[in-house]
């Protein structure tokens, strides 16, 4: 069985990076679940198709393909061959994203999508539900968590290296929000899986967090 570990968590705990930088020590593939829903999103607004559209969202939702490049500096999100990296880092898009993400049928399609992504030697899957749904059968499951304060600054932080202007307490605002609307709804909430290891990040540099996950995968998998 080819192995994978999810990292799960609401936005802001550092997901991303600490997925970047593991799958770069371990060598495997990499799957940013939100860059799909994020790249939905951003099919969806560039095309216009209405929220109320149903058959069109699934017909956007069935056309995207997206794929995950790294060269080991810099990786990037490519949405049928464009380059989106930058584009869909903004609330606006991950706001549009929550709200399709609410959808079944929608979840339903990219489920597919997301289990294809696995291959040898090994796959860091980051989301909400990578290890309830979509890996069930992870090897190693982390939820990471940290204060709504702390995932604000480090949101607007991200946002302003990439040259997108925010304020903090809007931007505290949405995340608070999209937090509520992604652990209440009905189709595949974000929560911790039973087997998860709860990380609690506020307060810890990336570099902490990143040596307790290593502890974490030598425990699993041995030395690294
Ligand atoms: O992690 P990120 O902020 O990029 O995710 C954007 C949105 O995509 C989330 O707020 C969530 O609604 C949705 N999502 C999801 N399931 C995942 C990953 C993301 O519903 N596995």
């Amino acid at each position: 069985m080819i192995p994978v570990i999810t990292i799960d968590g609401p936005g802001g705990t550092g997901k991303g990076s600490l997925s970047l930088r593991l799958k770069r020590t371990l060598g495997w593939f990499m799957l940013d679940s939100g860059a799909l829903y994020r790249a939905l999103a951003f099919s969806v607004s560039e095309r216009d198709v209405s929220s109320q559209d149903e058959e069109g969202l699934l017909e956007v939702a069935q056309s995207i393909n997206v794929e995950f490049l790294d060269d080991g500096l810099q990786s990037s999100v490519l949405l049928n061959g464009q380059d989106i990296s930058n584009l869909i880092r903004t609330e606006d898009i991950g706001t549009l994203a929550s709200k399709l993400a609410a959808s079944a049928s929608i979840r339903a399609v990219l489920l597919q999508k997301q289990r294809d992504f696995l291959k040898s030697p090994g796959l860091v899957a980051d989301g909400r539900d990578m290890g309830t749904t979509v890996f069930p059968d992870a090897a190693l499951k982390i939820f990471l968590t940290a204060s709504i304060e702390e995932r604000s600054l480090r949101r607007l932080k991200q946002l302003k290296e990439k040259g997108i202007t925010a304020r903090l307490a809007r931007l505290s605002k949405e995340i608070a929000e999209r937090d509520s609307r992604d652990s209440e709804r009905e189709e595949s909430p974000m929560r911790p899986a039973q087997d998860a290891e709860i990380l609690d990040t506020t307060g810890l540099e990336l570099d902490e967090v990143e040596s307790l996950a290593e502890k974490l995968i030598e425990t699993r998998f041995g030395k690294l």
